[in-house]
């Protein structure tokens, strides 16, 4: 047996018992002629402590460890006599008898600790060193516990976990696919999945009414703090349902995660807001509802008083800052550049302040009498000492610009407290976006949404202003400003889902190359379904949290999309390369 206990079990009631222990070595240090070595492992740091009175050979094994050595050490638990509340295990100590190197180590290129000295890339190229740190081993533990937990809940109300393939053919998702190419079918290529979204279609045509996976996804796109190339959700689908139904169960499955893994109490139900709500009060589709300072549309108020900027636009909206009117000129300067910066892309930025006087002082003075910015004011619930914040120009834009700025100020002012929990869903999203550059619409979430059936109408018009009405049954669940999972009700009727290829501008041909498959099985008595999925690593990071999900991977990429401790992507070999029909047009 290597051990009888783990480095982070020893109590005070397990004085005077002889144990075995096996862990690293995090620190040796001498102290007056003693030595004390910090073992560490999974469970915890425990003490040991080889007296100046022991036999010299122990005396000498224990000064020849350097750090995270592996050791195996004999010895009796005793009291200590200075006590670290801090560690679980800070009572007692370990009077070493016998040590045993099992293995030694070069010296890390970091310290190992709960604060690491070592920067992000180095801990990422020695990323099963960084690992072994605390913080690492929770984020870990945590994942695991919401994983099982989910597991549970879903279990108890009759899901079945079904594995779905990872060598498919291309996802609707909207991102760019990774590929595989096939060597037995020489130029033909897999897409790894962007989800199983037809995959677990198909499961409820085949009549699996409840599936669940936690299953790995692949996109190609742009990286984030929260985005990965390869990452997980909790992914499901459920037939004979509507959304409330949807909804319902998954709020419980949410609401038994905060409960038994946060011991938080979240609302039951979950608050709803629709999506037109959330863009025009908060500037966003994931919006963060832990505090106020809520986007009000002032366009009426600001237009018709000479000044250009606001009567050329369609839109003009503004926040107020609560206790801002303080702010200096070189505060407002900074801001102003902050918003005018391409990632927000402002033309500049008008205030007003309420001054504690009952004063008010603005960059717009000249065209508007000082009553008149009061009603400004009023309009954005400004109060005495307030600062209100105004943009202007195209109404969507605008208002994420002013989401954007909102976020910014309730971060500064630490009012994003992420021990503060605030979900909900958000709902009656549009079916359809419009791009101006394409000239053509896309589907907001994936081209399987059915509309709302009070919107059919609608939704066989030509009439693209009729076509941007029509509501998607749709939901996204937001977690204090982050999409955190999304889903729908499906098109289970064939005509339907042709007209909704048509609308998108996919024709017969391409929809049947990309989607024939699903378009097929539908015609074999698809029931009426939905499902959502959930983001697993970033439900990981906010509970954690944390709005970065890499902590919550054991072997994350780096924002490059690479995994730089195993150092790939990488080339491959000509004769692989050959097999595999591909040439390659970069200068090896
Ligand atoms: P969607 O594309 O909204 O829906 O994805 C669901 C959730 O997955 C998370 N997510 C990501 N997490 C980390 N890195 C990424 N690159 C990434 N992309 C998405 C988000 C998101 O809310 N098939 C549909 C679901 C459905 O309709 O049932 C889908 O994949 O938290």
């Amino acid at each position: 047996m290597y051990r009888t206990h783990t480095c982070g079990e020893l109590r005070i009631s397990d004085v005077s018992k002889s144990v075995t222990l096996a862990g690293w070595v995090q620190r040796a240090r001498k102290l007056g002629g003693m030595t004390f070595i910090d073992l560490r492992d999974r469970y915890g740091i425990t003490q040991l402590v080889v007296g100046a009175d022991a036999p010299e050979a122990l005396v000498e094994s224990a000064n020849s460890l350097g750090r995270e050595f592996v050791i195996q050490v004999k010895g009796t638990v005793v009291e200590r006599q200075s006590k670290n509340p801090k560690m679980d295990t800070g009572d007692v100590e370990i009077a070493v008898s016998d040590i045993n190197i099992l293995n030694k180590s070069l010296t890390p290129p970091f310290t190992i600790e709960e604060q690491s000295d070592g920067g992000e890339d180095i801990r990422a190229k020695y990323r099963y060193l960084d690992l072994r740190r605390a913080p690492l081993k929770r984020a870990l533990e945590l994942r695991h516990r919401i994983a099982h937990e989910c597991r549970n809940y879903l279990d108890a109300h009759g899901f079945l976990e079904i594995e779905t393939p990872y060598l498919i053919k291309s996802t609707p998702e909207g991102a760019r696919d990774f590929v595989v190419p096939s060597r037995m079918n020489p130029g033909e290529f897999y897409a790894l999945p962007q989800s199983p979204q037809t995959f677990k279609q198909l499961l409820m045509v085949a009549g699996y009414d409840r599936y669940m996976q936690i299953v790995r996804c692949f996109r190609d796109e742009d990286l984030r703090a929260d985005r990965q190339p390869e990452f997980t959700q909790i992914d499901c689908e459920m037939s004979f349902v509507e959304q409330d139904d949807v909804l319902a169960m998954f709020e419980g499955m949410m609401r038994s995660l905060f409960k038994n893994v946060l011991g938080v109490d979240v609302p039951n139900p979950l608050p709803r807001m629709s999506w037109y709500d959330a863009m025009d009060n908060y500037g966003s589709d994931k919006p963060d509802v832990r505090f106020g300072m809520l986007i009000h549309e002032i366009t009426a108020d600001a237009q018709g008083h000479g000044f250009g900027v606001f009567d050329s636009v369609p839109y003009v909206g503004a926040i107020a800052v609560e206790g801002a009117a303080g702010w200096s000129r070189k505060e407002l300067d900074e801001l102003t550049e902050w918003v005018k910066r391409p990632q927000i892309g402002a033309k500049g930025l008008v205030y007003i302040k309420l001054n504690e006087d009952g004063t008010v002082k603005s960059s717009i003075d000249k065209f508007f009498s000082p009553e008149e910015l009061q009603a400004i004011a009023a309009k954005v619930e400004a109060k005495k000492g307030d600062l209100v914040l105004v943009l202007c120009g195209p109404k969507r834009k605008t208002q994420t610009q002013l989401g954007v700025l909102r976020l910014e100020l309730a971060g500064r002012a630490g009012l994003r407290d992420p021990k503060v929990f605030a979900p909900l869903w958000i709902v009656d999203f549009p079916l359809l976006e419009w791009s101006e550059e394409d000239g053509r619409f896309y589907a907001m979430h994936h081209p399987f949404t059915a509309p709302k059936p009070e919107h059919l109408d609608l939704f066989y018009s030509d009439r693209k202003e009729d076509l941007e009405r029509v509501c998607a049954n749709a939901y996204d669940f937001v977690l204090n400003g982050n999409e955190l999972g999304g889903g729908s009700i499906r098109i289970h009727n064939a005509d339907v889902q042709e007209r909704m290829f048509q609308v998108l501008g996919i024709g017969k041909e391409e929809a049947e190359y990309k989607f024939g498959f699903i378009i097929n099985a539908f015609k074999f008595g698809a029931p009426p379904h939905g499902g959502l999925a959930f983001g697993f690593d970033r439900l990981c990071a906010l509970f954690g949290g944390q709005e970065t999900i890499r902590d919550y991977i054991a072997f994350p990429k780096n924002n490059q999309g690479r995994d730089v401790m195993i150092d790939s992507p990488s080339r491959i070999d000509q004769v692989q390369m050959d097999e595999l029909c591909l040439a390659s047009t970069v200068k090896q």
